[in-house]
């Protein structure tokens, strides 16, 4: 390894460094990595981030993200840095996270806060001593008149003056940047009118209408808090945008989580694949979040979760119909309605607007601590979004639920599906003994196992 500066290789030589595990996790990654490659991700953050001193560390972590491939757009707050400058030229106004005025001076102390964090990150970004993560980074960093704003204009009686909303995102441009000119977009919180005129932006509304007008596969918003919690008090990993909005309006979180979760759910509403909430008081949160599978902060996806329910006997009907074209072709093995009469608790089935549009079913052999998941099925209308890996996904953990530590699939024409999801090839002799006893070998179905 010439490369390596000398305390690098110090590092992978201290005692505790141990290889095997160092491979392992870098081949880990590599499925995320490859995912990631040429997709936009929007991550903002608040002025307190700056303010507790955690930009150096985000920003090693983001040139590591762009030096992945990934395209960048920055978005920065500055509320307790205009509040600073507010304080220091005696004025009395403070902004909280409300909607509130900016008049004439407070646009001025916003202007200079934003352009001092503006060139906070910008220096941040141009490190690269040897012997640190920015050692060779080379990230080029490029801001400008990307935002077009609208005053809010008189609310109640009120004007609000400087305070503006997105009115524009200039796409195209943002797109260039990112894309033809591989740069890290940087945004203040500042926007700009036709009159010449700037506006004071929520750093959050920014953010999010970026996301959207990019299509962005993530907007991540780094928060003081931990993110969404659970009763319990861990966090809650996972929120389907309904369970989001269900919790925004019992009004129970507080004003932080709240205010990031409303936009977090907004943006996966107008389309953005999945909107983060994640701590930058967590050194590496960002990385954390995106290279491991259950992250550190709060996920926020549109799903189709809401449409997963246990089937019924009234639903034999719709399974059989999807079963039926599938078992004409050889996909499926055949099974008689009073088979699918008799297991039908074993199934789950996907409905949306009274249709069932999928389904698998679990059968566990507790012996062995086994489950087969059979017949997964999505309507060919619907496939191609997702949906067998929900499908699937639920499975496994309906699986571990009831103890199994692994679960098989017997197929003839999708094992490259379950190869991609983690499963790998198996033979007659792993199944439980019961379904060796009955396996059907004029059929020859693959074998394919994964561990849970
Ligand atoms: C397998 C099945 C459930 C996947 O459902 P889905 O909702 O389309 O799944 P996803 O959207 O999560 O995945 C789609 C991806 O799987 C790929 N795929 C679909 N069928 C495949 C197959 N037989 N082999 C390999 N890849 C396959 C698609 O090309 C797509 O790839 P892409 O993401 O690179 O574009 C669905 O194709 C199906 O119902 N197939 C017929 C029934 C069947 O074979 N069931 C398994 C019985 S063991």
């Amino acid at each position: 390894m010439p490369d390596l500066e000398p305390d690098t290789v110090s590092a992978l030589e201290a005692p505790e460094f141990a290889p095997a595990q160092f491979v392992r996790w870098f081949r880990d990654v590599a499925p995320y990595v490859h995912a990631f490659r040429g997709k936009t991700f929007v991550v903002a953050f608040g002025g307190e981030l700056v303010q507790a001193g955690a930009l150096n560390a985000l920003v090693q972590d983001l040139s590591l993200l762009s030096s992945l491939g990934i395209r960048l757009v920055l978005v920065h707050g500055s509320r307790p840095q205009v509040n600073e400058q507010l304080r220091l030229k005696g004025f009395t106004q403070q902004f909280d996270r409300g909607l509130a005025p900016t008049d004439a001076a407070a646009l001025e102390c916003a202007k200079e806060a934003a352009g001092e964090i503006r060139l906070d990150i910008e220096a941040a970004f141009s490190q690269g001593l040897p012997n640190t993560p920015m050692s060779h980074a080379h990230i080029r960093v490029i801001s400008g008149n990307f935002v077009t704003a609208r005053p809010t204009g008189v609310l109640e009686g009120v004007d609000y003056k400087h305070t503006g909303q997105v009115r524009k995102i200039d796409v195209d441009a943002l797109k260039f940047a990112i894309e033809k000119g591989s740069s890290v977009v940087l945004l203040s919180p500042l926007g700009f009118s036709p009159t010449g005129d700037a506006f004071n932006l929520a750093m959050e509304d920014l953010a999010t209408s970026v996301a959207v007008a990019l299509r962005a596969e993530k907007l991540i918003f780094l928060s003081s808090g931990q993110g969404v919690l659970n009763e319990d008090g861990t966090v809650d990993t996972e929120l389907a945008r309904v369970d989001a909005d269900g919790l925004l309006a019992a009004g129970s979180l507080d004003e932080e989580t709240g205010a990031y979760l409303q936009y977090a759910s907004l943006a996966v509403k107008r389309g953005v694949a999945r909107a983060h909430l994640v701590p930058f008081a967590l050194d590496g949160s960002v990385l954390l979040e995106i290279f491991t599978h259950d992250g550190v902060g709060t996920m926020v996806v549109e799903d189709t979760l809401d449409d997963l329910r246990p089937a019924t006997i009234d639903d034999v009907g719709a399974i059989l119909s999807l079963i039926e074209p599938l078992e004409a072709d050889g996909t499926l093995v055949p099974r008689p309605r009073s088979v699918v009469e008799r297991d039908v608790e074993n199934f789950t089935v996907l409905e949306h607007d009274a249709v069932i549009y999928g389904c698998a079913a679990l059968h566990t052999f507790a012996d062995e601590q086994m489950a087969e998941m059979a017949c997964l099925i999505v309507h060919p209308e619907w496939q191609g979004s997702g949906e067998g890996e929900i499908l699937l996904r639920h499975m496994e953990s309906r699986a571990r639920a009831t103890g199994a530590k692994r679960l098989f699939v017997l197929t003839t024409r999708t094992s490259h599906w379950f190869m991609k999801r983690g499963f790998v090839q198996g033979g007659i002799t792993d199944l439980p003994r019961e379904k060796q006893n009955h396996y059907n070998r004029s059929r020859n179905s693959l074998v394919f196992i994964k561990k849970l």
